[in-house]
């Protein structure tokens, strides 16, 4: 369980001093040295006890004002790298900037960054308000302003309804909203999320997201955001670093990772997506297994896989014209309310195609159609590493 008063450290504005919030919240061009670049170099993290690094040499660069996601399954390294920009852990090698300033060695409370963890963790004697009015009492903020900066917050983020309660008197939910008003009401310049809608049910996630990109872009905090779920990472990111067994396997746009995937992992966890073994024949051409394919976007060596996107396949007749066309069988079709996932048997392939409710059903020959330019190819031994 991770201290309350140690998480709450704030400090707004990018000299260690304390400053009111409110300055921070006209961004003053002269305070641009507070928006520093965040920079991790060939930063690795072996615990102690352990042979497997939990971070495995990366470079990270987060520009001042953008929303950075991790994106990685669980014990892919994201909260120990978080950690390690907060200031947490201590990197085994490598070294953390903020500007132009090594902050390797900075313990968290002289770095100019608030984290929320996924542990949320409030002051248990303090009611909502207080809770969330903290950060600007400890700014020097005056009262009256407080008490409409904290109603404001509290709106936001819903928990209104809520405002003289004791932390033990909230859901889980709830109490996680209230950590995430406490952390931004100050407007800090980096903010460092660690899975911060984990205890929310799908239709509050989406309508958090919504709130935290609106504060996000409004005084353009930087954050950087974990989170296992891909949707999420789309949804909100400038930028996403793709994470698998503490390294790096791709950084990009949301269209970049989903369109351009550096390697079949970052294929399979972005989104869902059929991928084929693929040995070139030719120029343009190529065999998964016993079919023949026409490929076009696909790597210089002799095998690589190929990431055709379910949305990409076109079914029935209209498959007719696609540079590839197969027969198939249709296995499973499972309805999804507006439209129905197919798994169609293609050869040794089981190809993952979505289909109109009551198209196709089970055991149904359909024909499987896809063009050579919605395919790409990864190849397979592309190395994890940072791509841009
Ligand atoms: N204090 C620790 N001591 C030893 N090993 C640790 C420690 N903390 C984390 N690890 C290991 O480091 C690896 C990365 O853990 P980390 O918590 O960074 O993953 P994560 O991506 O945040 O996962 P999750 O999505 O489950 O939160 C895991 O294998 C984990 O078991
Ligand atoms: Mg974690």
């Amino acid at each position: 369980m991770t201290d309350p008063a140690r998480t709450s450290e704030v400090t707004v504005g990018g000299d260690e001093s304390s400053s009111p919030a409110s300055t921070a919240r006209r961004r003053d061009p002269v305070r641009s040295a507070a928006e520093d670049v965040v920079r991790l170099e060939q930063v690795s993290k072996i615990y102690p006890g352990t042979k497997t690094p939990a971070v495995d040499n990366i470079d990270l660069v987060i520009q001042p004002g953008e929303f950075y996601s991790l994106l990685g399954p669980s014990g892919s390294g994201k909260t120990t790298t978080l950690r390690m920009i907060a200031g947490f852990e201590r990197p085994t090698a490598g070294r953390v900037f903020l500007g132009e300033t090594e902050i390797t060695r900075r313990p968290p409370y002289k770095r100019p960054i608030h984290t929320v963890f996924q542990s949320y963790a409030l002051f248990p004697h303090l009611n909502v308000r207080q809770n969330v009015g903290y950060p600007l009492r400890m700014a020097g903020v005056g009262k009256g302003e407080i008490k409409s900066r904290v109603q404001e917050f509290l709106e936001r983020v819903a928990v209104a309804d809520f405002a003289d309660r004791m932390p033990h008197q909230l859901s889980g939910g709830q109490r996680q909203r209230v950590a995430l008003a406490r952390a931004l009401i100050a407007e800090p310049q980096l903010v460092l999320l660690d899975e911060p809608l984990g205890a929310l049910d799908l239709k509050l996630r989406q309508e958090m997201q919504v709130v935290l990109q609106h504060i996000q872009r409004e005084v353009g905090i930087t954050f950087v955001y974990v989170t296992h779920d891909q949707g999420e990472a789309l949804a909100m990111s400038d930028h996403i670093a793709i994470m698998a067994d503490g390294r790096v396997h791709q950084i990009g746009t949301p269209q970049d990772v989903y369109s351009r995937p550096a390697t079949p992992f970052v294929a399979r966890f972005v989104g869902s997506t059929n991928l084929l073994d693929c040995t070139g024949t030719g120029a343009g051409r190529a065999s998964a297994g016993s079919i023949d394919l026409e490929v076009a976007d696909v790597p210089d060596t002799p095998t690589y896989s190929l990431s055709v996107r379910p949305e990409a396949i076109r079914l029935g007749g209209d498959a007719d014209g696609c540079d590839n066309r197969l027969e198939g069988v249709v296995e499973e079709a499972i309805y999804q309310g507006s439209d129905i996932q197919l798994r169609i048997r293609v050869g040794e392939h089981l190809v993952k195609a979505r289909g109109d409710v009551g198209s196709f059903g089970p055991g149904e020959k359909v024909a499987v159609g896809w063009n050579r330019a919605d395919a790409v190819g990864i190849a397979p031994e592309a190395e994890p590493a940072a791509a841009k």
